[in-house]
This record gives structure tokens, sequence and C-alpha cells, in this order.
């Protein structure tokens, strides 16, 4: 099947490529897509889409008069797509439901642990031969109690790595998974959590009950100093709101790989240009803060599975009609 490829890099046509073989032909473009760049999908049977691609309904709609009949996004979260203009317009859409779950997990207590030992300062400082401890005191992660938000194949992941630590973790999820219980953390109603948690760390999809999950309210009941931490989506907190946050105190540490305004910003070389966004420029400014460019997926491991399932799904869809992992309706319920 000939498959246009939306936001792609190097990195990413090198796996592509070899999970399809000779039986797809990839178009590879750097474009992102968006209504305006919709109509480079002629010709092709398939779109594959990444997590700053626009696929809303006017994108969806342009499929469709072009004859595209799925979206393949390379990403497990889905909320860039327009479900219900899909369904309208009878294009199927997949995604990679569970490429590495422990990619995403594994960065997550990376931040954790950096912005904890302040691992991101010392190794300035260091370069610059200043041996000086003031500053850099952390604390031990063993006996602290932690908020896991969202206990789905992530989430679940980093309850696996924390409870190594000797952590305690409380955990919130209106679907409970049974492996939580099992690994020993303890579900709990969310403001229970934010009440008590010392790190907060979100795995949650966003949704419109998530959107801004974490604003000035809820960050008014977290514990004084609390770490936040987002490897989710950007959405999911309000940044102004922890902004202020950090200005007063109530947020000690903040780790993000993920940010509510990234589709202008994450997975460019941005370095000889002004950023124009205040309120991403203001978060930079604080030593407590610690900032990665949407990189937990970024694994060998997580990149060949991406390729392999997005390359099945579209398969089974050329087969079948039916994607391997579609995304419906249903899962937004
Ligand atoms: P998953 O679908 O396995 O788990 C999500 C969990 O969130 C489910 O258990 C669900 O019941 C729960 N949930 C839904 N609404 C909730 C709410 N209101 N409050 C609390 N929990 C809620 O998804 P997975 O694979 O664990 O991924 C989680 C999120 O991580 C994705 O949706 C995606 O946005 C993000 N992600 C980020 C990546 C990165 O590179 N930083 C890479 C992959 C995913």
């Amino acid at each position: 099947m000939d498959v246009t490829v939306f936001s792609t890099k190097p990195y990413d046509r090198a796996f592509l490529d070899a999970a399809a073989g000779t039986r797809h032909r990839l178009h590879h473009l750097e474009a992102r897509l968006s209504p305006a760049t919709a109509v480079l999908a002629k010709g092709a049977g398939a779109v594959c889409a990444f997590v700053n691609d626009t696929v809303d309904a006017a994108v969806l709609a342009e499929f469709q008069r072009l004859g595209v009949g799925l979206v393949a996004l390379r990403s497990a979260g889905f909320n860039n797509v327009d479900l219900a203009a899909a369904k309208g317009a009878g294009i199927a859409v997949a995604r990679v439901p569970a490429y590495s779950p422990e990619a995403v997990a594994e960065h997550t207590v990376a931040l954790i642990l950096a912005l904890n030992r302040n691992i991101h300062r010392a190794y300035a400082r260091v370069r610059e031969g200043n041996f000086a401890l003031e500053g850099l005191m952390g604390f031990n992660l063993h006996g602290r109690t932690v908020g896991v938000v969202g206990t789905g194949r992530i989430g679940v992941g980093v309850i696996r790595i924390l409870m190594g630590f000797g952590c305690r973790v409380l955990a919130f999820d209106p679907f409970p998974n049974p492996e939580t219980a099992a690994l020993g953390a303890t579900y709990v109603p969310l403001a229970e959590l934010l009440a008590a948690a010392e790190i907060v760390s979100l795995h949650c999809p966003l949704t419109p009950e998530t959107h801004h999950l974490v604003d000035a309210g809820a960050i008014a009941t977290m514990k004084r100093g609390v770490m936040l931490i987002n490897t989710s989506r950007g959405g999911i907190v309000d940044t102004r709101a922890v902004v202020d946050g950090l200005k007063d105190g109530a947020i000690g540490h903040l780790g993000l790989d993920v940010y509510e305004e990234e589709a202008d910003l994450f997975f460019e070389d941005l370095s000889d240009h002004v950023i124009r966004d205040d309120v991403f420029a203001r978060l930079q400014t604080f030593p407590n803060v610690l900032i990665t460019g949407h990189q937990g997926f970024f694994t060998a491991e997580a990149l060949s599975a991406i390729a392999e399932t997005t390359m099945a799904n579209i398969t089974a869809f050329e087969e079948t009609g039916e994607a391997l992992h579609p995304v419906t309706m249903a899962h937004r319920a």
C-alpha cells in the first residue's frame, strides 16, 4: 500500500523503512499534518501521523476526498484525532497501544531522580569547575509517598520501578488495574492522592475530563513543595497555574516531557531562534524545573516496536479492512 508518512525525521525513516520492507511504499514527508498539508496524501491508501500532527475534521474531509482509508498513528495517545469526524468520513484510525511502556516509565523516573538530586545543575557546575554542594541537597526516595495518576501500561511500569526504591505508592484511576494492587500500591480517591503525595506523576490520557486536571485548585490541595512530573500530555497541566505554584513554592520541583503548546517547539532545532512562548520561557528560568522535549518514547526498542506495529496495522487494514489496533469512539468513553 502507498503510505504518506507525515512529520518524519531521519530516525523515523530508518525504523519505518526497515519494518515496511517491500510490503508497503512509504512516502516520507518532514511536513506536519494540518489542513494545509493534508493534500500531500494524494495517491496514498493510508496516512501515518505522529503526536503533534493535526487530524481534525478539515484534514479528515480532505482525506475522504483523496480516498485515504486509514490514519495509522505512530503513537499510543490519540487526543489529536477527531474520532467522530473520522467515523463520519469512514476513515479508520489505528494506533500503537503499547510499544514500550518501560521507555516512558524509565524516563519518568529519570526526571524524578535528576530533579531530586539536582543532576541537571550538578552537571553544569562540575563542568565549570564548581564542586560546591550548596543548593544540591536532595531527599531519599525510599519511604516517600508517590501518587500515580493513571495506572495503565506506563503508570504500572512507573509503580514497578518505584516499589524497587521502597516508595509508598498511592494510585488513582477510574478503571483500576489489578496489577497495581499486586505490586503493593493502594488506590485512593484523587483528592486523597493529591493531598498525601510528595511526588505526583501523571500517566492518564488527555481527554476532556483530564484537561487541566492539575490546575490552581488542584495545586492548592497538594503538599507544599510537591514534585510534579508530567510525561503524559501537556494539556493535563495548566502551565500558567504551575508557574504561579513554582513562584510561591507550592511546587518544589517540576519535570516535564510534554507541554501544552509543544507543537510549536518540540522535535525541532530552534537554537537559532527566539522562543516566543513566554510561559515556556518563564518555566526555563526556574532552577527546579527540568524539561525534556517529548523524548519519553525515544529508545531503540520503542522506535522498532512502533515501526513494526504501525506496519502491522497497515497490513491488516489492507488485507481485512480493519487495522490490528483500531481506535474507535469507544476509546473516548
Ligand atoms: P493506557 O491506556 O495503558 O493507560 C491510561 C490509563 O489512564 C488507563 O488505565 C485509564 O483508565 C486511565 N485514565 C483515564 N482517565 C483517567 C483519569 N481521569 N484519571 C486517571 N486515570 C485515568 O496508556 P499508557 O500507554 O499508559 O499511556 C499513558 C499516556 O502516556 C498516553 O495516553 C500518552 O498520552 C502518554 N504517552 C507519552 C509518551 C511520551 O513519549 N512522553 C509516549 C507514550 C504515551
